[in-house]
């Protein structure tokens, strides 16, 4: 596994393996790795080709200076789990490596950048949308893996990609769970021995509301005033709960097939996020 740290030695990697006819898999990452990277990674391997991953913590994503200087980074660590995990080039770059002066790069501002987390966490969105059309030029992959546990960002980048014709196969992955169904997440450090025990009642509370609507029950706005109650009961702050049409996050109308149930909430000093993805017809 090679590491390099400027755009230049990136793309004679890249270069290389182009002319040499391999397709390029690229897992975008922030470090701290954890169980539902390793899954990107081994869906990436399914991919076939030679497996890129990045790891750079993106100041434009952080709303607030305090969690981009506390966000866990754990780089020795980070590079063994990408070597045993047979990956084949990582690129670490500095801030200025990716945010060069000389490069102004317009992204569409989309209205949903501002809707359920980009609500809560103003500029997140424009922070992900900037650095994934960054990261995508630098790196030219055939393929990009995200999880489906950022789901606003999966449609977000999905959407980016369509509509500036990169010739991207965006990839998705199944969330990861604990085996008491919390998801995996680097923002799970933060969780105390007591809110992390209280932790999985976001996930059965999505499981729950998943249950009803395969019963049946289709008056979605209940169904989301009940999760924030119960929510709340289990000592959590909600920012907020939704149910939506899963390839838009708009209202779901007689021709979704694809419903998803996600949520934001605070449990002490953690934001947790989740969703469950079901289909309805
Ligand atoms: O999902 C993440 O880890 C980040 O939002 C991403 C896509 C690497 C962009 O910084």
């Amino acid at each position: 596994m090679e590491t390099v740290t400027t755009a230049v030695a990136l793309r004679q990697h890249i270069n290389k393996w182009k002319d040499a006819g391999e397709k390029i898999v690229f897992v975008p990452t922030m470090g701290n790795l954890h169980a539902g990277h390793l899954a990107l990674i081994k869906h990436a391997h399914l991919c076939g080709g030679k497996i890129v991953c990045s790891i750079f913590v993106n100041a434009l994503q952080f709303d607030r200076e305090e969690d981009l200087e506390t966000y866990p980074r754990t780089p020795e660590q980070d590079l063994k789990v990408l070597r045993d995990a047979n990956v084949d080039l990582v690129f670490m770059p500095v801030h200025e490596e990716v945010y060069t002066q000389s490069d102004e790069v317009e992204v569409p501002n989309y209205s949903l950048n501002k809707e359920f987390c980009g609500k809560y966490r103003p500029g997140f969105f424009e922070g992900i949308t900037q650095v994934v059309t960054r990261l995508f030029r630098l790196v030219t992959p055939d393929v990009a893996v995200f999880g489906e546990k950022d789901y606003q960002q999966l449609v977000i980048i999905k959407k980016l990609v369509a509509d500036l014709d990169m010739p991207i196969q965006i990839e998705q992955v199944a969330t990861q769970r604990e085996d008491d169904g919390l998801a995996f997440s680097s923002r799970n450090t933060y969780l105390s021995p007591e809110k992390r025990r209280q932790a999985p009642a976001l996930f059965s509370t999505l499981r729950a509301i998943t249950q009803e609507i395969q019963h049946g029950r289709r008056d979605y706005e209940e169904l989301e005033n009940w999760a924030r109650k119960r929510l709340t009961k289990a000592g959590f702050r909600p920012d907020y709960v939704a149910i939506r049409d899963a390839h838009n996050l708009e209202d779901p109308s007689y021709e979704t097939d694809f419903i998803i149930v996600f949520a934001a909430a605070w449990l002490g000093e953690a934001r947790l996020i989740d969703n469950m993805l079901l289909r309805v017809s």
